[in-house]
């Protein structure tokens, strides 16, 4: 496809899956806001770090090519570029909701009036789940104290003034999807973090489906704490390990609580087996156990990928992409029982489009997208298909075949 040969994006760095069904040798692979595709370096890396395990056992600590006492430094500076911050404000470890519980024993202080938790109504279960257990570990109702935001009757996606409006003098803690899992609407996220901390909030964000997929600004924008998995748009395996941000205005804040263990005291007196740690004025004091060297190549493999195309680059070619699947999905839904739930401007998403059902069931469509035309897209139960084009290895190509596929497996309205 001509398209394909004037914006090539980087496929030939990744291994896309051959395809079980349809006329291609390949899948036509739009489930990278799920688990992005492994990179041709991974492996390589990986056996690197895995050989220097067996040459030196423990002394790979300080002797190995990349040495394990401080790998996880090697992840910073990629990963604070990647969301806009400084590298001091970011730290890699751990799994994402792991990382918004131990963010939220710093950042969610319920106090007086000040209770409230607000939350997307679509915001992804796990998130769901983390701060109703917050809100009951502080003795609270989580049914009183958890906000869901639903998006205006006959509409699919929130406005940022009804997102602003529920952020009452009774909000402890406003804690955001960037882009949202299920509809893929991004967030004016700099306009929510400014209005929400005047109104005396604390912001966090779930950056889950914004990191790798949307440039972010997160020292600006000045969110309180952010946190991201690292298995989607990152493309560094399936549990990869997650990111996570901290505003350096709380660096050194001794009066947070934050819960803590051997890699939460500053490096150069780790060794001293002192009985009480002392912090580094960093993210790094978020860390509790020492990092899984295995898990964090992946990341680092992936992470220079990242910095060897740019964020700009990838976003410019995003919504060349999305925009192409865009007018495609437009044709095909415009005479079938189908809609797309996405916003339209750019400015409100990444690059996947979400596609509704009104009849029929997602989770069967998806099988037959995948079985009998090789395209993977993923269904959230009941109605809701979600297609992303990700720009470091899906083609325009792709995308034509995702939209003459959904056009088969739907019959058009008589
Ligand atoms: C928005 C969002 N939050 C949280 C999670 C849960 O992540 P984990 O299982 O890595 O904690 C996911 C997983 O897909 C997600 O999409």
């Amino acid at each position: 496809m001509d398209l394909d040969i004037d914006d090539p994006g980087h496929r030939h760095l990744f291994h896309i899956p051959p395809a079980e069904g349809g006329d291609h040798p390949e899948v036509a692979y739009f489930a990278g806001n799920s688990l992005g595709l492994q990179p041709k370096a991974t492996r390589v890396e990986l056996m690197e770090d895995l050989a220097e395990w067996a040459r030196l056992g423990v002394e790979g600590h300080l002797d190995a090519a990349r040495p394990w006492l401080p790998y996880h430094e090697l992840l910073t500076a990629p990963a604070a570029r990647l969301v806009g911050a400084l590298p001091s404000e970011v730290v890699v470890m751990n799994s994402l909701t792991v990382n918004l519980h131990l963010l939220m024993v710093s950042f969610y202080r319920p106090a007086g009036r000040r209770t409230r938790i607000v939350i997307e109504d679509a915001a992804f279960p796990s998130d769901s789940y983390a701060v109703r257990s917050q809100a009951r570990f502080h003795g609270l109702d989580p049914d009183e104290t958890v906000v869901r935001l639903k998006p205006r009757d006959g509409e699919d996606t929130l406005r940022t003034e009804d997102v602003l409006d529920a952020v009452t003098d009774e909000v402890a803690l406003v804690m955001l999807g960037g882009v949202n899992y299920l509809t893929g609407e991004l967030m004016d996220i700099a306009a929510i973090t400014a209005e929400a901390r005047k109104r005396g909030a604390v912001v966090g964000w779930d950056l889950a489906h914004a990191a790798g997929n949307v440039p972010l600004n997160l020292h600006e924008a000045g969110a309180d704490f952010a946190a991201w998995c690292s298995y989607k748009y990152l493309n560094s395996g399936p549990g990869a390990l997650a990111g996570v941000f901290v505003h350096e205005r709380h660096h050194g804040d001794d009066g947070l609580n934050r819960f803590e263990g051997w890699w939460s005291t500053e490096p150069a007196t780790r060794f001293e087996m002192t009985p009480t740690s002392r912090p580094p004025r960093s993210a790094d004091a978020w860390q509790v156990s020492n990092p899984p060297i295995f898990a964090m190549g992946p990341v680092r493999t992936s992470l220079r990928i990242f910095d060897e195309v740019g964020m700009p680059a990838l976003r410019e070619r995003s919504l060349r992409l999305t925009g192409y699947l865009r007018g495609l999905f437009d044709e095909v839904v415009a005479t079938r029982p189908l809609s797309v739930l996405t916003p339209r401007e750019p400015e409100r998403h990444g690059c996947q489009l979400s596609v509704r059902l009104h009849e029929g069931n997602a989770g069967a469509l998806t099988k037959r997208l995948r079985f009998e035309h090789g395209v993977i897209a993923d269904a959230r139960q009941p109605d809701v298909i979600r297609f992303a084009p990700v720009p470091l290895y899906s083609t325009y190509e792709d995308c034509r075949r995702a939209a003459d596929a959904l056009a088969a497996c739907v019959e058009e309205i008589r």
